[in-house]
């Protein structure tokens, strides 16, 4: 079994890929596979893989392409199977609008928001601070900014400032929920664990995900049980609904102060990070499935 690990490629999480992909590897060659080959990503991947022919693709890529149906069209094309979700899953859940389209109609709660233009931000606020400014198909909060009353971008945002929006012409702004930050896993049908990300200064950024010792990963999170049974039926849910294969992680925030009514999806992971940090393995190993066994459990899926 000739096992091709896709990862890198040209997104902003590049870097972050290669370590979920690194590590993927590493626990398949730790278990005994001899062929598998590490892949990083370029312009000709179809090539690549053409002359390689591999019997599965291990998919570690995140963002765009290898997150956004493109990746999983070309080897539907190239009829290599590949672990993950396929091309019309994965082309929605990577647009954070497209997710509330599909997801919402069903009574999934998730945070107010709307799509705004980014040079529209030079003159209104598009909702009441404190609000969260997203790109709409971006992962690990790359280009997210948390706009509030004391925020130092002026009021509205002043052409001058400068900020993590920049970079987009479209962003969402959605309602910031304040309180708790809580994620889901979903694997082979089951919501495996709540985790809690416990932050001491600041979000939960690009920072927090992926230094060592920046955040507090609390599995199982201490939620009261029908708050956490919630989420674990809204992380099936979006699974189901979106049409999710292999794991994917749902990603919540929690308003304690407004009980029930103050829990939010703000969106599917279809390609949850495998670094060491990531917390799909983490929930993976408490409900005792080591990270060796995640990875042959997503093959196994991708060739069923
Ligand atoms: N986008 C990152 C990889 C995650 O969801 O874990
Ligand atoms: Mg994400």
């Amino acid at each position: 079994m000739h096992v091709a690990v896709l990862m890198g490629g040209w997104s902003a999480e590049r870097d972050v890929s290669l370590s979920s992909g690194k590590g993927v590897v590493a626990a398949l060659e730790r278990r005994g596979w001899t062929n598998v080959t590490a892949v990083d990503m370029d312009r000709n991947v179809a090539q690549v893989l053409a002359a390689m022919r591999p019997d599965v693709v291990f998919n570690a890529l995140h963002g765009t392409p290898g997150e956004d149906g493109t990746v999983q069209g070309m080897l539907d094309l190239m009829q290599i199977p590949y672990t993950h979700s396929g091309v019309t899953t994965s082309a929605v859940a990577i647009d954070k609008q497209l997710t509330k389209a599909v997801l919402e109609p069903h009574g999934i709660p998730m945070p107010p928001g709307k799509i705004v233009e980014t040079k529209s931000l030079y003159k209104a606020d598009p909702m009441a601070r404190p609000y969260v400014l997203k790109p709409v198909d971006e992962g690990s909060s790359v280009g997210v900014a948390i706009v509030t009353d004391e925020s130092n971008y002026g009021s509205p945002i002043s052409s001058d400032a400068k900020g993590p929006w920049q970079d987009f012409d479209r962003l969402l702004a959605e309602e910031f929920i304040a309180g708790h930050e809580l994620t889901v896993a979903v694997l082979g049908g089951e919501a495996l664990c709540v985790t809690e990300l416990k932050i001491a200064n600041g979000w939960y950024d690009y920072e927090h995900k992926y230094e060592e010792g920046q955040t507090v990963h609390v599995c199982p999170a201490e939620v009261p049980d029908d708050i956490a049974e919630r989420m674990k039926q809204i992380a099936l849910d979006a699974h189901r609904h979106l049409g999710c294969k292999g794991c994917s992680r749902s990603d919540f925030r929690w308003d304690e102060a407004r009980g029930m009514d103050g829990l939010f999806l703000l969106e599917v992971n279809t390609q949850p990070g495998m670094t060491p940090l990531s917390l799909v393995p983490e929930q993976a190993a408490y409900r005792g499935i080591d990270y060796g066994e995640l990875v042959e459990k997503l093959i196994a899926e991708a060739l069923a």
